[in-house]
């Protein structure tokens, strides 16, 4: 019997713009194909961003109603937040409006919400009639700086992150640094996490020039902010394109450095604490970790407490300190072997031998981790 191959090319759109819904903002009609005329667009958005956006609705509806040759369907507030991946209610009622609408595969739907808002209806769009178009819209740093420019989408399922859902490329993701004005300060700055990580695991000078602007990058607003926003966006969709395994098929996830905790602590802590906070934790977990195997200098790990101290990040959460009443070791560790699930095969966690050198480990010393918690702890109170 044969062995049959085959390729598919995909093109991955990223476009980085401000007030995107200006009428005169060329940014996605550059983007959308227009040469097939009337094809349907329609607009889900979170429903928090239009309330406190008080004018977001309206500037949507002139912008695409302006937009002549397509065949505007409306812009459709559904709940966002993590709550949103809790349960099916989002996606279903996303679908309904796919549906509904008569949305066909080349149609384009755009989302326009948070990463969780995101993760949602990247699902309903994977999944109605195999696949539609969808044009990414992420409100938050987070979801600007990583997940919007990812090719996975999700719902949280059996007590776990994410166990649900497939990857997908988007349409296009185009990143309005305006969008993200309504977002608190301190949610502005949160999402920047993943700035750091990226920077960690595969950038020395993008690490440097965000420890040497950090009192700026801390405003969150301005060249700053939106340099290292792009920056991380640009290294997250390279890594994916031309890492060589965009649907991670291996077992390797550089982009998931300090994740195998974070995602354990989001949901010890029951989402009281959100991924960025998690990961902020996680990435000073493995951090330290290396450094106590002698890895990583503590200086840079130093600079690291203080740069996420200075963006309102946590080090250490009573999450942490959770006890699994069966084995009487810390509940996070458990989070090990749900990452390996995830991942598949053998347990693979990159830790930093400096910053931009990566190693990976296929196991990890609990006393040791402990340890570092202990010590995270002790760190959490000071300045
Ligand atoms: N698919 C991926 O590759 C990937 C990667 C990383 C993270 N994620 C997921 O992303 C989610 C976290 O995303 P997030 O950090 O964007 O949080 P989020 O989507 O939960 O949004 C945080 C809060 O901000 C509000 N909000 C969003 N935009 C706003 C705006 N412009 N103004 C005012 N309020 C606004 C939301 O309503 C929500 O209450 C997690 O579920 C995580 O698992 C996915
Ligand atoms: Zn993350």
């Amino acid at each position: 019997m044969p062995n049959f191959s085959f390729t598919v090319d995909y093109q991955h759109r990223i476009r980085f713009t401000h007030d995107v819904f200006h009428i005169e903002n060329l940014t996605l009609r550059e983007v959308l194909n227009v040469e097939q005329k009337n094809t349907k667009i329609i607009v889900l958005a979170e429903d928090a961003i239009l309330e406190v956006s008080s004018n977001l609705g309206a500037q949507i509806n002139n912008y695409f109603q302006a937009l002549e040759t397509f065949d505007y369907k409306g812009c459709y507030p559904l709940n966002g937040g993590e709550a949103s991946k809790q349960n099916f209610d989002v996606l279903k009622h996303a679908w309904d409006i796919i549906e509904a609408q008569g949305v066909d595969r080349h149609s384009y739907v755009v989302a326009i919400g948070g990463g969780a808002f995101l993760d949602v209806i990247g699902l309903a769009c994977a999944t109605a009639h195999r696949g539609v178009r969808l044009v990414r819209f992420p409100t938050t740093t987070l979801a600007q700086d990583d997940s919007g420019v990812g090719v996975k989408n999700a719902i949280n399922a059996f007590g776990k992150k994410n166990f649900l859902g497939s990857f997908a490329v988007p349409y296009a993701v185009i990143n309005d640094f305006s969008l993200l004005q309504t977002l608190p300060l301190a949610e502005r700055r949160h999402g920047l996490i993943e700035a750091i990580k990226v920077a960690l695991v595969k950038d020395a000078d993008f690490f440097n020039y965000m420890i040497n602007n950090a009192e700026s990058l801390a405003k969150a607003q301005g060249e700053v902010f939106e340099t290292v926003i792009e920056q991380s966006a640009i290294l997250h969709a390279k890594h994916i394109c031309e890492g060589g395994d965009a649907f991670e098929q291996g077992n390797s996830r550089p982009l998931d450095y300090g994740h195998w905790a974070a995602h354990k602590l989001e949901q010890l802590s029951d989402f009281e604490l959100s991924h960025a906070q998690a990961v902020s934790i996680g990435l000073c977990l493995d951090t330290l970790y290396a450094v106590k195997l002698g890895w990583f200098d503590i200086s840079h790990f130093n600079e690291i407490v203080q740069l996420v101290k200075l963006l309102d990040l946590p080090v250490w959460h009573p999450a942490c300190e959770l006890l699994d009443a069966e084995s009487e070791q810390l509940a996070v560790i458990a989070g090990l072997n749900e990452f390996r699930e995830h991942l598949g095969g053998e347990l693979n966690i990159l830790l930093l031998k400096g910053v931009g050198i990566v190693e990976e480990v296929q196991q990890m010393d609990t006393a040791l981790i402990a340890q570092c918690f202990a010590e995270l702890k002790e760190l959490k109170d000071l300045v």
